[in-house]
């Protein structure tokens, strides 16, 4: 097989690239591992920044979110037992979309075989070759078959634990890595939303977040030990966690439902320097990973595409590499300042183990300064929406 851009990995990043590389003329094969349904019912992340959102609209793969999606003008933020809503619109001008990642991939894989894209499902084994070449190879075992893909350039789309990034020689990588002493605990709950808007929660055992997918189905999280297994949490011990946690004494309280899915999630900061090695270019979770806690992971994958896409529809009008020199300055310009606030948010809203008194009375501090200072507002909310 021959393509322009062998794309390995149909996560949103793999998949929105192929739909972005069609519009701009340019060919793709995408080899995904699992297998579409196995995809399309991955349950991760939630929020989508104005700029994402913009984005699949202005793409055409946008009209389903704007019909199901929740427009979220604010956040709360809930700690002492109190609650405070950081007013995103007010203070930004912008709003983030509830929309879920699975959802995402609905709409781009329709997209994608409406237009006569190739997206090979199932595929076993796939590695790179000649990546320092003008020629780099993909091979892989598909349908009981060795095949290889000859392209111009290879996109390494296959998330954290994907073949692209080790394929790069280990000289040629600066890995920056940091790992939190906890994890998070999600579930989805049949039930009504109990809240308007998100509510990030500080308490002294530690963080919760109540987010929603639909008026039917609320997702929430809080704060566990990342050794810490499933069949050690039966739903009435979720319960009496997540009430003590977000507990106010406001006259609210958490609806409870049944819960249909249960899954821990580890917490890590990584990136790796730059995002390119010779024809091959890394995006979203390939080349970097952010904790939940500032809902960027998706939205970061998006906008290396945007650029990664961009240099590609150049390089093919005008031959002209410069945008492809300039991907990884520039993808890593907002990687960096997603690092940071993801850091942030999780150093400010989570209990540390080796956490004293004081730690704390900080952390309370600062957040006391969030919803009492404008400027500081503003920080949050800007960093947030994007
Ligand atoms: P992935 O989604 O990981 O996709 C990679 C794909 O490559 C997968 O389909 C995989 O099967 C495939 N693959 C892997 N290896 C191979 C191989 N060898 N060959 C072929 N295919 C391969 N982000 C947000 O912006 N907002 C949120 O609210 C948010 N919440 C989150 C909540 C949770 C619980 C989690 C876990 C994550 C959350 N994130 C959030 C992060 C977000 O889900 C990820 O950043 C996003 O999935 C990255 O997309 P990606 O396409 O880079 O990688
Ligand atoms: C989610 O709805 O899954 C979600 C929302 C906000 C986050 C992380 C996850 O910060």
């Amino acid at each position: 097989m021959k393509t322009q851009v062998a794309i390995v990995g149909a996560g949103p990043a793999g998949l929105l690239l192929s739909h972005l590389l069609h519009l701009e003329g340019v060919a793709s094969v995408v080899l995904e591992s699992r297998s579409r349904e196995e995809i399309e019912a991955t349950i991760r992340a939630g929020v989508l920044e104005q700029g994402t959102v913009d984005l699949l609209e202005q793409s055409g793969v946008g009209e389903r979110m704007k019909r199901e999606g929740f427009v979220h003008e604010g956040i709360y933020l809930r700690f002492a037992g109190r609650s405070h809503r950081i007013a995103l619109t007010e203070l930004t001008g912008r709003a983030i979309t509830v929309y879920a990642q699975h959802e995402v991939i609905k709409d781009l894989v329709a997209a994608r075989l409406a237009a006569g894209g190739t997206l090979l499902f199932g595929v076993k084994d796939a590695a790179l070759y000649d990546l320092d070449s003008t020629a780099p190879k993909t091979r892989f075992h598909w349908n009981g078959k060795v095949h290889e893909i000859e392209s111009d350039f290879v996109a390494g789309c296959d998330g954290f634990h994907g073949i692209s990034r080790p394929s790069i020689p280990s000289r040629h990588r600066h890995e920056f890595t940091r790992s939190y002493p906890f994890g998070w605990f999600g579930i989805l709950v049949e039930a009504p939303p109990s809240t308007d808007e998100l509510i990030y929660a500080h308490h002294e055992r530690g963080f919760a977040l109540v987010s929603t997918r639909s008026p039917q189905i609320q997702r929430l999280y809080f704060q566990c030990d990342p050794q810490d297994e499933v069949k050690n949490w039966p739903d009435a011990r979720i319960w009496e966690e997540l009430h003590t946690r977000l507990a106010t004494g406001e006259g609210w309280t958490l609806g409870e439902g049944r819960i249909f899915q249960k899954g821990i999630i580890a917490m890590r900061s990584f990136v790796v320097e730059p995002m390119r090695y010779g024809r091959l270019f890394l995006a979203g979770d390939a080349a970097h990973i952010v904790p939940p806690t500032g809902a960027k992971g998706l939205n970061l994958a998006v906008n290396d595409v945007r650029v990664l896409a961009e240099a590609f529809g150049s390089f093919y009008k005008t031959k002209n590499q410069a945008l492809l020199e300039s991907y990884s300055s520039t993808a890593l310009k907002r990687v960096w300042r997603a690092e940071h606030f993801s850091w942030w948010m999780t150093s400010m809203l989570h209990r540390f183990h080796d956490d004293t008194p004081f730690q704390h009375r900080i952390q309370l501090a600062e957040l006391d300064y969030i919803v009492s200072s404008r400027a500081k507002a503003i920080t949050l909310a800007e960093n947030y929406v994007g």
